[in-house]
């Protein structure tokens, strides 16, 4: 066993941990732990766009941008969250400029922009372009630039270091305070314990309960995982995004700057569809808009292809040129996943499963929520994995490029002010018991079952039962099959017994991660009876503002630490939820009737 001591901890190198790590590296001792390469991270997989009301091609402003938020989010939305969010927008794309991120430009040397769904001018009367881009690349670009500035400040990276657990200790107040997080190295098998005064969770999204989606595999909500199973809140898990444009049968991302482009969706028709269900901004309706649209063409037998199971993305009229120079990467995924050119024939496309709404409740500066009044000291989460809440129960394509580095900014800032304010409070006396019993109890159970049975289970589970419409009845049929397979995780085996690049124990740990975050998915979506944003329920279509305008909180109930039968530690055992509610911050927009 290794031991470190830093200020700070950041847990995650994608671009909300480094873009805290930049502010935090400056001011205090920081280490980023991440379990993949940093330029390997999901945020370079985000394509299209960043959001800021620059006015850079036509007028626009931060206040309409709060406006296409909240209302973008179904009104879910804490509007001071996302009034800070949209004026800081604009400093936070100049700040990358300045770091060095390759824009696309106007004629006149400007960042250009584009337009992206739910983002419109005047409070809704037409798309407004809004989205600053590098191509298709933009998250890509976001990676690389956030990285060389972490280089540039001197930020140490721990690469392949899987963080397994966090450490909270009493200080001498009585305050249960972070102390660290115990990392188990992927190349040797070691385990590392990091003494940190405050620790920043930038752990990214749990993509990977769904078999259709657009996440990597390593977006097995980690971060989100380890704080709830402290007994930590997880806010409004039953909001899972679903971007309209996968590739269908297969969820890789067709970026939505296609239809900021221009493209258009269609059906076996050929009907411009999108104008029945949105007429001013058609194609470009927020996500949850157009995901329910297309869905609701395939259920009413308007899909095409002989299954009749998708729906069509129409770019032929855009030209070579466009299409090559504004959206290579998705032109040439479309021709190598699909044999399709989008130059010539339309794209078979599909909602896939691609952001998490949800995740660990945080205020403003990032700091982790201990219940609905009170934080946890030294603990700190920004991005996917985090939940401020600036998206509600629907984001804005774009939103998350601009969340990541507004919110990453702050909870870097705050993570290491903090860290200057305290003294290290002692680690718990054997800070790495939980992490080295969870190996321990992986590397030698000789159970019957395998991790890839039961996550090709879960996964079919959650694309079949708590996908764009979900019911009382599939969503009990998901909770069931969720159950089943917490019991049956109880009993596998990891084959690989070794200690180094062990892939087979990682997965092993990941799965256990990923049930409990499908368990309290479909738990708060059980409970939710109305549709709401990312949340449609065909037993109760209508938004209900009376009894649910508020945010769920789903705590874990923690087994009995001294119960013999409790078993493996960190890895997953059957818990019940326990779903507490949380006021939504309305300080400018009440709730209206949400047309587009
Ligand atoms: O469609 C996209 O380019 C995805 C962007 C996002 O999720 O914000």
């Amino acid at each position: 066993m290794q031991f470190h001591k830093y200020d700070v901890l950041i847990v995650g190198a994608g671009g909300a941990g480094m873009r805290a790590a930049i502010e935090s590296g400056q001011r205090a001792r920081t280490a980023v732990l991440t379990k993949i390469y940093p330029t390997r991270s999901h945020t370079g997989a985000a394509q299209g766009g960043m959001c800021a009301a620059l006015s850079n091609v036509e007028e626009d402003n931060w206040e309409w941008h709060t406006f296409d938020t909240i209302k973008g989010g179904d009104y879910l939305v804490d509007q001071d969250a996302a009034e800070i969010m949209a004026k800081e927008a604009i400093d936070a794309v100049l700040d990358l400029e300045r770091m060095g991120l390759p824009f696309n430009r106007t004629p006149e040397g400007k960042i250009d922009q584009r337009r992206f769904g739910g983002h419109t001018r005047e409070h809704g009367t037409a798309p407004v372009r809004r989205a600053c881009y590098a191509a298709d690349r933009t998250g890509h670009m976001i990676l690389q630039t956030l990285y060389q500035n972490c280089i540039k400040h001197g930020v140490e990276f721990f690469n392949e270091f899987y963080v397994l657990d966090v450490n909270m200790s009493t200080n001498e107040d009585g305050e249960e305070v972070c102390t660290g997080a115990v990392a188990y190295e992927l190349a040797t098998g070691e385990i590392h314990v990091f003494e940190a005064k405050s620790v920043v969770f930038a752990t990214g999204g749990f993509g990977k309960v769904f078999k259709t989606t657009s996440n990597a595999h390593t977006l097995t909500g980690d971060g989100m995982g380890i704080v709830y199973r402290k007994g930590l809140p997880l806010e409004d898990m039953e909001f899972y995004q679903f971007h309209p444009t996968g590739l269908a049968g297969l969820g890789i991302l067709i970026s939505e700057a296609v239809r900021g482009e221009g493209g258009i969706l269609r059906n076996v028709d050929g009907e411009r569809f999108m104008e029945r269900y949105a007429p001013t901004i058609k194609d470009l309706a927020p996500r949850d808009i157009v995901a329910r649209s297309m869905a609701l063409e395939v259920l009413e037998g308007r899909g095409c292809g002989s299954n009749k199971d998708y729906v069509l993305l129409d770019v032929t009229h855009l030209g070579e040129e466009v299409l090559e120079s504004k959206l290579p990467d998705i032109t040439a995924f479309s021709r190598t996943y699909l044999g399709v050119d989008p130059i010539s024939e339309p794209v078979p496309v599909y909602p896939t499963a691609h952001y998490a709404m949800g995740g660990i409740p945080t205020n403003v500066d990032g700091e982790v929520l201990r219940d609905n009044e009170t934080s946890v000291s030294g603990l700190y989460a920004a991005g996917e994995c985090a939940c401020v809440s600036v998206h509600g129960s629907n984001r804005l394509g774009t939103n998350s490029l601009l969340d990541i580095n507004v919110f990453g900014r702050r909870a870097g800032i705050a993570a290491a002010e903090y860290a200057h304010s305290r003294e290290h409070v002692e680690m718990p006396e054997e800070p790495a018991k939980l992490v080295q019993g969870m190996v321990d109890h992986l590397r030698t159970a000789h159970g019957g079952e395998r991790v890839a049975n039961i996550r090709t289970a879960l996964q079919e589970t959650m694309d079949a039962n708590a996908s764009v419409y979900r019911t009382e009845d599939t969503l009990k049929q998901a909770l069931s099959d969720v159950q089943l397979l917490k019991e049956r995780y109880g009993r596998i085996a990891v084959h690989d017994k070794g200690m180094r690049f062990n892939s087979d124990l990682l997965e092993a740990v990941e799965l256990g991660f990923l049930l409990d975050l499908a368990e309290a998915l479909v738990n708060s979506a059980l409970a939710r009876k109305e549709s709401r944003g990312g949340h449609a329920r065909e037993d109760y279509g209508a938004r209900d503002d009376t009894n649910f305008m508020r945010h769920s909180m789903s705590y874990k109930q923690l087994p009995d630490a001294e119960d013999p039968d409790a078993p493996l530690g960190l890895t997953g055992f059957l818990a019940d939820i326990r779903l507490d509610y949380k006021p939504v911050s309305v300080t400018r927009y009440q709730p209206m009737e949400r047309k587009y």
